[in-house]
């Protein structure tokens, strides 16, 4: 079979499965899918407030020339680098293009043959990946299960790395991070925390608001989801900012993060410190969401992503379509994306969607999938 023969039938197998990827333009539907979760990217008195910036200073709108090692640094990424230690209180910051190459970088680069990754069994894809490109051994630890990581823990050889979400992007519940951090360093395991879904939701993220940052060894925080924008910040020590400037490929061999992302990136949190009420009115939405959805609250910190899950892939595929028959944007994901046999709606609340908005969601939520 010839190569496009069998991406074909590759592709055929997915579409008779009903796991087709495919691009769509969705325009003028209440959105319930993104992880804009406090509508930063739609807010024009923040948009405004970065044009302003970009007037100022056209320069800083076009791309920086090469990687951050060739020309491509700036006093600007600096000092935003510096504002990001301070404001994090850890002794270093270094910005990525996107959180997907932060986590590339941290964990293709730090984790040597013979040491052990042990990541929670639904962290994201892009430390999988990342793991591909080292010569550790990876395991996994069922997810959210303290006493099993505990157990590889004691097995682990070499230096031992733990890898977490704080909020899990698929399932919306938020790490154990007390007591990860507390086991991780019983056996002397560097954590890691990816705080994706974390940051602007609560605060600066989890990890700030449990004031863990002496505890963890590497941080990622990225700027895609609550603040609007593109890119992410590894924070940390030092000697592993230099570590990663020295031997991450993902940071020496691309193209430097444009120093107008850099500034908005700065811009954003200045934004969220004089917009408190955003992560309130977010809150006060998920909250009349599970109220509607489940008659009750769940838990006390409530986060924004809200799975539904339906296992049977057709029943998913249908409801999906009904549900947006009615204008509402929701998203079906599908295995391999989530485990095999949890497909699932993700909704996402943010703090724009109206509670109108969410009350008819959960009605139709309820009516076709209970
Ligand atoms: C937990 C988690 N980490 C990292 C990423 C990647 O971040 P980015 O979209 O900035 O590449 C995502 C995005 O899907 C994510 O959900």
């Amino acid at each position: 079979m010839g190569t496009l023969q069998r991406w074909q039938a590759n592709i055929t197998k997915r579409a008779s499965n009903d796991l087709l990827r495919e691009l769509r333009v969705e325009e003028g539907t209440i959105d319930f899918a993104s992880n804009d979760y406090l509508g930063l990217a739609r807010n024009s008195t923040f948009q405004q407030s970065l044009l302003e910036i970009a007037i100022q200073s056209p320069a800083l709108m076009t791309g920086s020339a090469s990687s951050r090692l060739i020309t491509g640094n700036s006093s600007i990424k600096e000092d935003v680098e510096g504002f990001l230690a301070k404001r994090y209180d850890v002794e270093s910051a270094l910005l990525f293009p996107s959180g997907y190459i932060a986590n590339l970088s941290l964990l293709s680069a730090l984790p040597q043959r013979g040491d052990t990754v042990i990541v929670d069994e639904l962290i994201h894809r892009s430390v999988h990946d990342a793991c591909s490109l080292n010569q550790a051994n990876k395991w996994k630890f069922r997810h959210q299960d303290l006493n099993h990581l505990e157990a590889l823990l004691k097995r682990a050889k070499g230096q031992c790395w733990v890898v977490v979400e704080s909020v899990y992007s698929m399932d919306g519940d938020i790490a154990a991070l007390r007591g990860l951090a507390q086991l991780a360093n019983l056996y002397g395991a560097h954590l890691i925390v990816d705080e994706a879904h974390a940051v602007g939701v609560f605060g600066d993220g989890l990890i700030p608001t449990y004031g863990l940052q002496s505890q963890v060894f590497a941080c990622v925080v990225t700027y895609g989801k609550s603040m609007g924008l593109h890119g992410a910040a590894v924070l940390g020590s030092e000697a592993l900012k230099s570590y990663l400037i020295n031997f991450a490929s993902p940071f020496i061999y691309s193209t430097a993060m444009p120093d107008m992302m850099a500034l908005s990136i700065q811009s954003a949190y200045q934004f969220l410190d004089q917009n408190t009420q955003l992560a309130v009115e977010l809150q006060d939405r998920i909250t009349f969401y599970e109220t509607e959805m489940l008659g009750e609250v769940s838990k006390s910190l409530l986060t924004p992503i809200q799975p539904v899950i339906i296992p049977d892939i057709t029943k998913l595929r249908s409801i999906t379509k009904a549900i947006k028959a009615h204008g509402f944007h929701v998203y079906a994901v599908l295995p391999p994306s989530v485990p095999e046999g949890t497909g699932r709606l993700r909704i996402s609340i943010h703090q724009y969607n109206s509670r109108e908005e969410i009350k008819q969601l959960a009605e139709l939520i309820k009516s076709y999938a209970q």
